[in-house]
């Protein structure tokens, strides 16, 4: 029987791509050149399975083609937002993502941002790289204390609950959660966390804020204006989840203006490109969205994925089917 056509739209780690092409007919991104939507058109009508990831844009219009012949979109990271599902399962593909292999390293990865912004670790070494530091003095660069503060965590899925293991046991943090739904008392009491009902009621109480939850257009610019002035003036902001839960715009001005602490930003609305007010804000600390990336979590994407791609075409359903 002939091997299923695969094509992998980025490049990936190698020992994934080597494993692969023993199973499949793969077709390699050798430039990692990004796909634009006529790309992606066109790989839904010429391969059986198609692996995007967060830069491949998927919307109903992408899936508007004559005939379809990939039957799985297998998706190379947990966030599946940037493919439009519904537009997907209509045309009898399904969607599978990567999810628990990346939750330590996302979560640490919000710790870093966490720790950067509250101990203002940016505006250090800027200042030591710029040779501006002048010496120790006892009212240099005065952040804010991390360990026995409160966090706020939204979205309390697996990378949240991961954030709140670190926080809680690790620095003695008190946890607050909000999630759409409720958290079994069990779960919670793992991190003596409490949960509250709205955002709400969260933000007023929290030092710092992490969010956990999905992006997509239900959560867009879920931290708004309002929400922004409901947090604490000293209090952070820290998103490794996707940038369009913030308002970029919004929290520019708060960073600027004060009205909350700082912020901490591995995701970006319209990535690669920053607004050119957050780039000003020396409260902010920025990463490119570096969440996944250890050698040790890209490659379990990858071999995720190909287990996920192995059960689709044996027959099975994929264990990370989410469409
Ligand atoms: C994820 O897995 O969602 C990462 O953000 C990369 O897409």
């Amino acid at each position: 029987m002939a091997k299923p056509r695969v094509l992998v739209t980025r490049a990936w780690p190698k020992a994934v791509e080597a494993k692969m092409a023993e199973a499949f007919e793969l077709t390699l991104n050798r430039d990692d050149r990004p796909l634009g939507l006529a790309d992606l058109r066109a790989a839904l009508a010429n391969y059986d399975a198609v692996l995007p990831t967060v830069t491949d844009k998927l919307p109903a219009q992408v899936f508007d083609l004559p005939e379809a012949r990939t039957k799985i979109l297998a998706n190379y990271g947990v966030g599946f937002a940037h493919i439009d599902t519904a537009a997907a399962k209509s045309r009898g593909i399904a969607v599978t993502n990567t999810p628990d292999v990346l939750s330590e390293c996302t979560a640490d990865i919000a710790m870093t941002l966490m720790l950067m912004a509250a101990r203002r670790a940016g505006e250090g070494e800027r200042e030591l790289r710029e040779g501006r530091w002048t010496g120790w003095r006892p009212t240099h660069l005065i952040g804010s204390k991390v360990s026995g503060a409160t966090l706020g965590i939204i979205g309390f899925g697996r990378i949240g609950q991961a954030m709140a293991q670190r926080a809680h046991h690790g620095f003695g943090m008190k946890i607050l959660v909000q999630n759409r739904s409720a958290v079994a008392s069990e779960i919670l009491a793992r991190y003596d966390a409490e949960q509250v009902p709205t955002v709400e009621d969260l933000l007023p109480r929290c030092d710092f804020v992490s969010l956990h939850c999905p992006g997509g257009s239900a959560n867009r610019h879920l931290i708004d204006a309002r929400r922004l002035d409901l947090m604490k003036p000293s209090a952070f902001l820290i998103n490794t989840a996707r940038g369009e839960v913030v308002d970029e715009y919004a929290l520019a001005q708060a960073l600027w203006f004060g009205t909350i602490g700082g912020a901490g930003l591995d995701v970006f609305e319209r990535e690669p490109a920053i607004p050119p007010e957050l780039l000003g804000a020396d409260n902010l600390v920025m990463l490119p969205h570096l969440g996944s990336a250890t050698r040790e979590t890209r490659e379990a994407m990858g071999f995720r994925v190909f287990e996920n791609l192995q059960d689709f075409f044996a027959g099975r359903d994929p264990r990370d089917k989410v469409a």
